[in-house]
């Protein structure tokens, strides 16, 4: 939709409502054995979780019936007697959520869900636990499955289903699993879905391919994944979008959270539990100095590495210098590197004539979105062994005994190999929880049959509940300093295109 357009219902969203946000929720009352078929069930990384921790009894769970404690069996988990373990898990992950938490304690008297029938399709984790309880505690009603087959905690979908939620999930899905879990969802006896929460597209490609007029009736869909909202917005240039949706994926929180201090947090995390390697003096060049590269130097500069960049972007180019970083071409230094890490968004930013010039003993790793920035494909030579040597470890041989390890096949070493931080994805998950409520209770005309982004207002109240946990106190505007700016002093505090 054209920027102006776009100014204007933000205005508008901002002058009828969310004045300040609590106020506004009270109102809202008054008033990846085998990859997934779908591209975004394996490369969607926003809120997954991949630390093993399940048992296997060897059976499917759709061969299984089971029923938990109260006689509930609307389900279909692993293992239901897990639950006790998964509880933990989600207790733990409430600790650092606390963003979310004080929205639950916050809005849980006003109920602004409640009527939301919201199907959810996102990595079924013990952080989005805590998310699907919270909009349970906001009135809201949920079916949800996995949208990644690799990545769901069995322990914690145990949980969830004991305390009554019907979930769809386990690790290992098959395919056919994959897409019979969000059917499940969708298709329930005497319960109609009108919201979506979806991670990848996938809810939503199911409910528009096979039940048009159900998809007709919902009322807002709420993106997290480039990949998903990309789906979205095709559909909108097509005329297929009859519903609104929130892209979260691009809102400031998670492209400042996520991408920057998330990837900060766990690129090391990743590194060492795959590689045990030290950091000190060794040298790495980091591919793109956006918010994900940004993150990792920051990180790789405390332990002593030395670090160079590359970039294409003169404006990222001239940051990493001002950061105190070497910009070079990848070529002038990839003979003596030890490490190289993507983190461009882009595609074969390492190619193979790359990979050929690599020294022994280099490790090689991606941070981006798809696992195509480094050309994996071209290593699958018949000159070329690779050896696993640990889970998500290979390495690559070449005739002259020469070998590079390369982690997680070039996928996202971070998600692929480490955890990644509950108070990232408390961040992330307020904001979904936000865009749901503002979708669920837009009055008639708020939002049209497009994709928008989180009014900035919900943007900024998602970092307010997460100041707190921090003993922050924000500055308050005078009447006359708020004038002088131009601004309300309860905010927004930055024009909707800040990013
Ligand atoms: N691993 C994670 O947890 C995680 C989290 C968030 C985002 N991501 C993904 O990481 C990627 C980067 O995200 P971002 O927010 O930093 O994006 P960004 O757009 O801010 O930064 C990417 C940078 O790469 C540069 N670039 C593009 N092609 C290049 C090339 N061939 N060589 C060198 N530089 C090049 C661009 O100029 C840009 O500055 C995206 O794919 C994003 O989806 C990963």
């Amino acid at each position: 939709m054209p920027v102006g357009s776009y100014l204007v219902i933000c205005v508008q969203v901002l002058q009828s409502s969310f004045k300040n946000a609590p106020a506004s929720l009270r109102q809202t009352r008054t008033k990846r054995r085998s990859r997934s078929l779908s591209t975004s069930s394996t490369d969607s990384y926003s809120s997954g979780s991949y630390s093993s921790s399940s048992e296997d009894d060897g059976l499917s769970p759709r061969e299984k019936s089971q029923t938990n404690s109260k006689g509930f069996s609307d389900f279909c988990v692993s293992n239901i007697n897990q639950a006790a373990f998964g509880r933990r898990e989600i207790e733990i992950a409430e600790q650092e959520m606390p963003g979310l938490v004080l929205l639950r304690k916050r809005a849980e008297n006003d109920k602004p869900l409640k009527g939301a029938k919201i199907i959810g399709c996102t990595h079924i984790t013990a952080q989005l636990a805590v998310l699907i309880e919270t909009l349970g505690a906001l009135g809201g009603s949920v079916r949800w499955s996995a949208c990644n087959i690799h990545s769901t905690q069995n322990e914690v979908a145990a949980a969830l289903a004991e305390a009554g939620f019907p979930i769809f999930a386990w690790r290992g899905e098959s395919e056919e699993d994959f897409w019979w879990c969000i059917e499940k969802c969708i298709m329930a006896d005497g319960w109609q879905p009108n919201m979506i929460l979806d991670d990848g597209g996938d809810a939503t490609h199911v409910l528009l391919k096979k039940w048009p007029d159900t998809f007709k009736l919902i009322k807002g869909i709420v993106e997290e994944s480039i990949t998903g909202v990309h789906r979205l917005y095709q559909l909108s240039k097509t005329g297929k979008l009859t519903v609104p949706a929130m892209n979260v994926n691009d809102s400031v929180t998670k492209i400042k959270f996520d991408n920057l201090y998330c990837c900060r947090e766990s690129i090391l995390d990743a590194l060492k539990r795959t590689t045990d390697i030290m950091f000190g003096g060794k040298q790495v060049i980091v591919c793109g100095y956006g918010e994900v590269g940004k993150g990792c130097c920051a990180a790789l500069r405390g332990l002593g590495a030395v670090i160079y960049v590359s970039e294409v972007d003169p404006i990222c180019a001239l940051q990493a210098c001002m950061d105190g970083f070497r910009v070079v071409t990848l070529e002038s230094v990839i003979r003596n590197v030890d490490i190289v890490i993507t983190a461009t968004g882009n595609k074969n930013v390492v190619n193979r004539a790359h990979l050929d010039r690599l020294k022994n003993g280099c490790i090689i790793c991606n941070m981006g979105h798809s696992n195509t920035e480094i050309d994996v494909n071209s290593l699958r030579t018949p000159e070329l062994t690779w050896e696993k040597v640990r889970r998500q470890v290979d390495h690559i041989i070449w005739p002259d005994g020469k070998r590079i390890i390369l982690l997680a096949e070039g996928r996202l070493v971070n998600l692929s190999c480490s955890t990644v931080p509950s108070f990232v994805l408390s961040i992330t998950a307020t904001t979904q929880a936000l865009a749901l409520i503002e979708l669920f209770n837009a009055p008639a005309g708020r939002y049209k049959q497009d994709v928008y982004l989180l009014p900035k207002k919900l943007d900024e109240y998602v970092a307010t509940l997460h100041l707190p946990n921090f003993d922050a106190h924000l500055t308050e505007l005078s009447d006359d300093q708020a004038r002088y700016l131009g601004i309300n002093k309860a905010g927004p505090f930055k024009p909707n295109y800040y990013r």
